[in-house]
């Protein structure tokens, strides 16, 4: 997978060099280009933003310098999908990550300020596939942090990536019979604590009754902090008793 990323502000990429995705990098599993934006602004200050018109506070990214940087990353003919992290974009989900990981070419236009002028985004869709996402209802000062987050989600599902497969698949959100449920409780040695114990229903073998405590763990844990999930699930008689009492 490929991974384009422009912006003001190059060094924040930086974590992007450690932990798993770092080694993946090294093996040449995913190939991660940070650019500058700044690289295509030509006057003496290399100036990226203007006032908005019609007034209003903040400044707005001058649309030269990113239909330079995306002719140039992603010239006529080639089409990777453009991400444009803003809080007015569609709520990024587990289901985009997945979806993004199946892509083998993203490029990232990480926006500061009060965002990109419209233009470039219209530009842009004329030419290749172009997603607007937010990561939250939240504002950040700028798309950066937002890549960070959503290259993680991604790049961890991508095969190889992550040390263990079933780490992927028992994800609170990953698709299947855990879908929409949060994860419950996971414990290690010792088996005792400061006193406090493992659920002796972990220690006990029996693999059916595990998987039902842990099934029961994610609906207790999603109905007292993520209610709305719950509905999103097929539950069967025993999910319901649990839930009742
Ligand atoms: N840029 C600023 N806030 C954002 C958010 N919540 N999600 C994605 N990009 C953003």
């Amino acid at each position: 997978m490929r991974l384009d990323i422009i912006t003001i502000f190059p060094d924040y990429f930086a974590p992007l060099g450690v932990s798993l995705l770092g080694k993946a990098r090294q093996r040449g599993d995913v190939d991660v280009h940070v650019h500058d934006l700044r690289g295509w602004a030509h006057d003496r200050h290399r100036t990226v933003d203007d006032t908005p018109y019609g007034g209003g506070p903040g400044m707005v990214m001058k649309p030269e310098p990113w239909g330079e940087a995306l002719d140039a990353i992603a010239p006529s003919g080639s089409t990777p999908r453009l991400v444009v992290p803003t809080p007015s974009g569609r709520p990024f989900t587990q289901e985009t990550a997945v979806a993004y990981a199946g892509e083998p070419w993203l490029v990232f236009a990480c926006g500061r300020y009060e965002g990109i002028d419209a233009r470039v985004i219209e530009d842009a869709r004329s030419r290749m596939p172009v997603d607007e996402v937010s990561i939250g209802d939240y504002v950040l000062a700028g798309g950066e942090s937002a890549v960070l987050v959503i290259v993680e989600a991604v790049t961890r599902l991508l095969p190889g990536v992550l040390g263990n497969a079933d780490s992927v698949s028992d994800d609170s959100f990953a698709p299947g019979r855990m879908a929409a449920l949060l994860e419950g409780p996971v414990y290690t040695k010792p088996p005792t604590w400061r006193g406090r114990e493992v659920p002796p229903v972990l220690m006990s073998g029996n693999h059916g009754a595990i998987a039902r405590w842990r099934r029961d763990q994610a609906l207790r844990r999603t109905a007292a902090t993520r209610p709305d999930l719950i509905a999103r699930n097929t539950l069967d008689d025993a999910d319901r008793s649990t839930l009742a009492d």
